[in-house]
């Protein structure tokens, strides 16, 4: 048994060491916002968060993530509004949809860590998520929009503090 921390919450799982983070998350735990995409590190889809930082669970061993906080799609946000969400749906950015869940893992893990990252940073970091569907350009729009606005939101924090 691996005893887990997801999205808040203790789960036990009977798996393998050697497992798969993804099969664990889809197949045993029927928590099907995080794709399977290439099954090899290549596409993204896959993305969750470990401990913060966005990993690929498809590449990542359940025994890797025991102990640790892991954060899925269905975990970022309560209500699903997180600044990210709400800038996906403000510019549109999805078509078919299937790499969205690992694209918007993949940005909340920059905007953790830069609040006001350049355009260039933002494909930097999203290099390694890919979509099939060009969304790219939106894909940025968004990123930048959601650290927009996480900025406005913690400026009206510290006026409200003061
Ligand atoms: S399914 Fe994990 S990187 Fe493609
Ligand atoms: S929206 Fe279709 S693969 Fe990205």
């Amino acid at each position: 048994m691996a005893n887990l921390i997801i999205n808040g919450r203790n789960m036990s799982v009977d798996a393998a060491d050697d497992t798969p983070l993804l099969w664990v998350i889809r197949e045993q735990l029927q928590m099907t916002g995080t794709k399977f995409g290439c099954g090899a590190g290549l596409c993204g889809a896959c993305t969750v968060h470990v401990n913060g930082e966005a990993v690929r669970s498809c590449q990542t061993a359940v025994s890797e993530a025991v102990g640790k906080q892991i954060t899925t799609i269905e975990g970022l946000s309560e209500k699903g509004d997180h600044p990210l969400q709400k800038a996906w749906i403000a510019e549109q950015v999805p078509q078919c949809g299937y790499c969205q869940s690992g694209q918007i893992m993949q940005a909340a893990s920059l905007l953790s860590k830069n609040s006001s990252p350049t355009k260039e940073e933002v494909v930097a970091h999203m290099d390694g998520n890919l979509c099939r569907c060009m969304t790219y350009a939106r894909i940025q729009r968004a990123v930048l929009r959601a650290a927009a606005e996480m900025r406005t939101a913690s400026t009206g924090n510290d006026r409200r503090n003061t």
